[in-house]
């Protein structure tokens, strides 16, 4: 599928497979949540643009290449996204953070929103949205098209889990958001979950039903 890497490195195939496992304690599932996100993060900014800068180093004067070009915003989707923020601003300590609460409607499967909050310089920055479940994609779609009218540009998405479903959908509406994930399923259940899929994020991050 266009604009989808599915970062199959052989770390994160494994930790995803000890998260998938529904005997995986909330402790454990936490901590390789944050694990994995490291991971994606370092594969979503694989292509940022670098400038040489002349140093010197306890040795010698060099020319050096450090980041250029557009600053970070991390945007997750309240509440499993806040799982994957922290591993990601251990490798971009200085991005910015957009919170968007959005729920699924569990009868229609919609999204609906109840907080946004985010940098008024989002036009500037690469906003990269974070949710582990990218599902029906219709959670992934509102979220967009709220960064978007916020000024959001130039956007990419990062999830553990999609659906074909789920990419397509959001393709459809957004076709310039490329998507980093850890894998693809199936597809999705009659109440909305992926198949296998991981169940509940949000619930195995937080310890709730
Ligand atoms: N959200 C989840 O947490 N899990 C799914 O399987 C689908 C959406």
């Amino acid at each position: 599928m266009n604009n989808v890497t599915v970062v199959d490195h052989p770390l994160v195939q494994h930790k995803l497979a000890l998260m998938r496992d529904k005997d995986t304690s909330t402790k454990s599932f936490r901590q390789l949540t944050r694990e994995i996100a490291t991971l994606l993060c370092y594969e979503v900014t694989r292509d940022l643009s670098l400038d040489e800068v002349e140093i010197e180093t306890p040795i010698a004067a060099m020319t050096a290449r450090m980041l250029s070009g557009k600053k970070l915003v991390f945007a997750p989707i309240l509440r499993a996204g806040m799982g994957l923020l922290e591993g990601m601003l251990e490798l971009v300590p200085s991005a910015r953070v957009s919170h968007i609460g959005l729920y699924r409607d569990p009868e229609t499967l919609d999204a609906v929103e109840y907080y946004f909050k985010a940098p008024t310089d989002l036009p500037d920055r690469l906003v990269i949205t974070i949710d582990p479940m990218l599902a029906t994609g219709n959670t992934a779609v509102a979220a967009i098209d709220r960064l978007k009218e916020h000024g959001a540009v130039d956007l990419r998405y990062v999830c553990l889990l999609a659906t074909p479903t789920g990419l397509a959908n959001l393709q459809q509406h957004h076709p310039n958001v490329r998507v980093w994930t850890a894998a693809i399923d199936h597809g999705l259940n009659d109440h909305g979950y992926i198949v296998p899929g991981l169940g509940d994020a949000g619930d195995r991050l937080y310890g709730t039903r």
